[in-house]
Formats: C-alpha cells, sequence, structure tokens
C-alpha cells in the first residue's frame, strides 16, 4: 500500500473518478472503446500518511487508489493500462485485481518500468476506435516532457498532476531545471529564459508563475481546461490538477473540457 497522501489526495481521486464516469456517458453512444491508462498507478490502494490525519484519527487509515477506483466504476472500460516502476506495487495491484475484479482481468495490461518508456508504448497501442483517458499522478518531476508531447499524438484526456512543488524547490537550489524538462521548454520558446524575459529563475519562482507556465506548455499539445486546482497541504502549496484534450474534433473538446472545468473548481 503507498502512504502518500492526505485530504487533498482524496480530493484529487474524487474529481478524477467524476471525470471518468463522465467520459463514459458522454461516449456511451458512440462506437468507440474506451481506455484508461493510470501512468503511476500504484499498487491500487493508498495508505493516508498519518501526519496528515485528524489529530483524532486512530489507526491506520486507507482509500482506494486512482486503480482501484478506474477498476470500480459501474460500467467498466474496454481496457486498461497500469504502469509503475515498482515491481511489488504492480504485483499487488494483480493480486488485487484477480482476486476482486476478476472479470476484468483480460481487458488489464500492467507495465513494470519508467514511465517515459512505458507510457509511449501504451500510447501506441491505442487504436482509431478507442478513446482515452491519461492520468499521470507523480510524486514528482518523473514525467518527461517528450512523453507528455506523446500522450498528446493521440485523442486523448489527459490529467496532469502537475509537480509545482517539486520544480520549485529544483529552481530554488540552482535555477535549473533537469534536462528532460528544459530541452521540451526550451524548443519552444524563443527567449533565453525558461520563463520568459523578466522572471527571475535562481531563487524565487512563485507557484503561480510555475501554475502558468506548465499550463501554457501545455496548450502547445493539448486544448486545455482553463480552471487548473492547486492542491495544499496544511498551506503549503504542493501540486496543481491540471486538464488537456487532444482530440482534434471541437465537439470533443468542447465537452471535455467544460466538464474539466467544472470539476477544477476550488
Ligand atoms: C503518487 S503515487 C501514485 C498513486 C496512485 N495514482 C494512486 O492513486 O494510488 C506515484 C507512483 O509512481 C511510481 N513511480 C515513481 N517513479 C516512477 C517512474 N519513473 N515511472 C513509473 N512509475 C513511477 C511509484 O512507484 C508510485 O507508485
Amino acid at each position: 500500500m503507498t502512504a502518500f497522501g492526505g485530504d487533498w489526495t482524496v480530493d484529487k481521486l474524487k474529481r478524477v473518478t467524476a471525470y471518468l464516469t463522465s467520459f463514459q456517458t458522454v461516449l456511451k453512444n458512440q462506437n468507440f472503446d474506451l481506455v484508461y491508462i493510470d501512468a503511476f498507478s500504484g499498487d491500487g490502494g493508498v495508505e493516508l500518511r498519518g501526519d496528515e490525519l485528524p489529530l483524532l484519527e486512530i489507526g491506520r487509515v486507507f482509500t482506494e487508489g486512482s486503480a482501484q477506483r478506474a477498476l470500480s466504476l459501474r460500467q467498466p472500460f474496454d481496457r486498461y493500462h497500469f504502469i509503475d516502476a515498482s515491481q511489488a506495487s504492480i504485483d499487488r495491484l494483480g493480486q488485487y485485481i484477480r482476486t476482486e475484479r476478476k472479470e476484468l482481468v483480460d481487458r488489464v495490461c500492467c507495465h513494470i518500468g519508467d514511465v517515459n518508456v512505458e507510457l509511449p508504448k501504451a500510447i501506441a497501442t491505442l487504436k482509431p476506435n478507442e478513446r482515452a483517458v491519461v492520468f499521470a499522478d507523480p510524486f514528482g518531476m518523473q514525467l518527461d516532457w517528450k512523453t507528455i508531447e506523446c500522450v498528446g499524438s493521440k485523442p486523448v484526456d489527459f490529467w496532469y498532476l502537475a509537480p509545482t512543488s517539486a520544480i520549485n524547490r529544483v529552481l530554488m537550489r540552482d535555477g535549473n531545471l533537469p534536462e528532460s524538462w528544459r530541452t521540451g521548454f526550451y524548443k519552444e520558446s524563443n527567449q533565453g529564459d525558461l520563463f520568459g524575459a523578466g522572471v527571475k529563475l535562481e531563487k524565487n519562482a512563485a507557484i503561480e508563475v510555475i501554475e502558468d507556465f506548465i499550463h501554457g506548455r501545455l496548450k502547445n499539445v493539448f486544448m486545455m481546461a482553463d480552471n487548473k486546482l492547486r492542491l495544499s497541504d496544511r498551506g503549503r502549496p504542493l501540486f496543481t490538477l491540471m486538464f488537456g484534450c487532444s482530440n482534434s474534433s471541437p465537439k470533443a473538446f468542447g465537452k471535455a473540457t467544460k466538464i474539466a472545468n467544472h470539476l477544477l473548481k476550488g
């Protein structure tokens, strides 16, 4: 069981799960097979960390993680891809599926390995008659920019937990993003500064600046929902949840971003 979250974890999972239900409802009468890709699946469950629970809460508190929630929807997806770098997590998830969701075993493909290798493989399997939701819920900056671009190369709805706090830490330390992020950003930019003229990288990139920057860059790949949701722990910003859609049909991205904007309200 992965132990990493507090109230904000449950909040994030509820919103993304609500989107999965809407996605299925909207596409119900169309001839698409629906695919869910969990880019950082974990083992299916989440143990909420003790120090983030209310003082009077006694014992260990568990909640369903993204994988269990996606597998428990009233209307299942036609295919699932679960990706995680941890062999132990994927083993536990497999065990859960074999015991609790037997009927879905044939629809599931589990990938053990780095997201930047495994997610492009999962994306490459998408066929023209399939529509996918990708959920990327990393601990930090594991998802390379190139991989994000690969996700946007197919008609995909993309939920991304942008690691604003991790980026802020890197910027405060040395003002330099890792190559895997920097390359992609620089490629798009005509300006010398990563954050554009007038914004100092070295010591103090405000969270809003980082959020706007990531959101703006994602607009090069996806039609983005305008709203973004900051997730904080006791006032400390950790991540920002964002949504983008790469489906080129105006009707599809219009509907998708409308629902996502609603779900991304604070
Ligand atoms: C925040 S947890 C995901 C939680 C999960 N979405 C849930 O709701 O239960 C992040 C996961 O990413 C996995 N991970 C870390 N680095 C990775 C990488 N480079 N590639 C794939 N998975 C990675 C970790 O093993 C961990 O399970």
